[in-house]
């Protein structure tokens, strides 16, 4: 397993190019399966997320070729001759469950492994079978696995979410498509994934209204058509590289952001003092003199404060001038970075959903743990202020979400490499 190795202190200056979306393209991949016509997706991420989706779609018959580096991707799905997402590759990644509603919608049958819980939280699929069902599908849970028929095709039907739920919106929305009549989803999340998955579906001939605003309007069509789409920058990459020089010092431009998809996360770096700019390159961060303020952060469903950036805004919180809370209101075990980065001196308390850290003046280099994609790049960006080294092991875990951060880190001046394991 390989290890990052990070010596901190020196400031960044340059420029970091932002990927496309991870989390807009493990929902816009399965939407292949509601066609039998080309799809193909420019912009895609170089991930290994991006990979164990491929194979998993390559399982169920779907060709997939892969262009310019990865950065391009044409699927067609002519003829599924599997339906049977299995365990094996489903377990190693959640979102595998997005290929549910569009095989059930497109072929009216499908077979998809419980994805069973990670990291962060248990994390049940409830929403999106009872979303599925709202619809007209029939599901039975057996051996681990959910057996999806829809005799006669999906209907169209209401479905109204207790609670946001990003993957349920994406697969009922996807399920939607397909379905005989008018679909409304109520309290649909309002990510710019899932409005970046309505457009690819509307230029494959969906009829989709009001993607943004939490209440989705579906007219089922009988077919849906090919697109070429190009993925949506990716926002958590772009807050996660923001605070790179938020914690070290120095002026680093991302290029491609838009702060149009992370406005409450910009809100909190104003806060805490830092300098951000949109300008026609991407957003310019800097950080000037004197120590970050400190802040309350609480993570909400979109338009609030994403709960993907909470373990990297909590690295710079450990320096500020003061006392900071963070309450993560999404899953119920997301501060498993917490501890880690108490090993480099940072001085916090979790009780429940709520972390409160005390600011020092600097953390100390240390050998880490990686725990989750999120919390694994926190240790990272936490090294790069810290005084001495910080070894990062199980940077598998980074690899899932970020490409080469070490290469595009390095790029604008971090002491950063990467040490292959055995
Ligand atoms: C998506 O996960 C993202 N993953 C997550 O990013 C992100 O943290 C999350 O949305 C919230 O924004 C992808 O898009 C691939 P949810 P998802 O359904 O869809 C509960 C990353 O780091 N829930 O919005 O799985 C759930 O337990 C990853 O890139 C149910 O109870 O998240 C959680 O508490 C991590 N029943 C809350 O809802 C369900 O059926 C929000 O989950 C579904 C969810």
């Amino acid at each position: 397993m390989d290890s990052i190795v990070v010596t901190g202190g020196t400031p960044l200056s340059g420029d970091i190019p932002i990927a496309g979306a991870k989390n807009a393209c493990l929902t816009l991949m399965p939407a292949t399966l509601l066609t039998d016509a080309p799809l193909t997706l420019t912009n895609a991420p170089r991930l290994s997320d991006i990979a164990t989706m491929t194979t998993l779609l390559r399982s169920l018959g779907t060709e997939i070729t892969s262009m310019q580096e990865g950065r391009v991707l044409t699927l067609s799905s002519h003829a599924l001759d599997n339906h049977v997402a299995d365990y094996d590759i489903v377990r190693k990644m959640r979102a595998s469950i997005l290929v549910l509603g569009p095989m059930l919608a497109r072929d009216g049958h499908a077979t998809v492994s419980l994805p069973g819980g990670c990291a962060i939280g248990a994390r049940p699929v409830d929403l999106h079978l009872t979303a599925l069902e709202a619809l007209g599908a029939k599901l039975e849970l057996r051996d681990g696995y959910v057996h999806a028929t829809a005799p006669g095709g999906l209907r169209g039907g209401k479905v109204t979410f207790p609670l946001v739920s990003v993957g349920a919106t994406e697969n009922v929305l996807m399920a939607a498509t397909l379905a005989k009549g008018t679909t409304v989803i109520e309290n649909a999340a309002r990510e710019p994934e899932i409005v970046d998955l309505a457009r690819c579906l509307r230029r494959m001939g969906a009829r989709i209204d009001g993607e943004a605003t939490g209440t989705i309007t579906v007219e089922g069509v009988d077919r849906l058509d090919g697109a070429t789409h190009p993925v949506v920058a990716d926002r958590i990459e772009l807050g996660t590289y923001m605070l790179a020089p938020a914690i070290c010092g120095g002026e680093v431009t991302c290029l491609g952001g838009d702060i149009g998809l992370i406005g409450a996360f910009c809100e909190k770096l104003d806060a805490a003092g830092i300098f951000v700019e949109q300008t026609d390159r991407g957003v310019h961060v800097a950080r000037r003199n004197g120590r970050v303020r400190a802040m309350d952060v609480e993570t909400r469903p979109f338009p609030g404060f994403p709960t993907d950036l909470q373990a990297q805004i909590m690295a710079l919180l450990c320096t500020a001038d003061g006392t900071s809370t963070l309450h993560e209101t999404i899953f119920e075990n997301r501060f498993m970075h917490a501890p880690e980065l108490a090993r480099m001196g940072a001085r916090i308390e979790v009780h429940g959903g709520t972390a409160t850290v005390r600011g020092v003046e600097r953390l100390k280099g240390a050998p880490v743990m990686a725990t989750d994609l999120r919390a694994s790049v926190s240790l990272i960006l936490a090294g790069l202020a810290a005084e001495g080294e910080t070894l990062v092991n199980r940077v598998y875990h980074l690899d899932r979400g970020y490409e080469h951060v070490e290469q595009k880190l390095g790029a604008v001046g971090a002491r950063i490499e990467r040490v292959s394991g055995t």
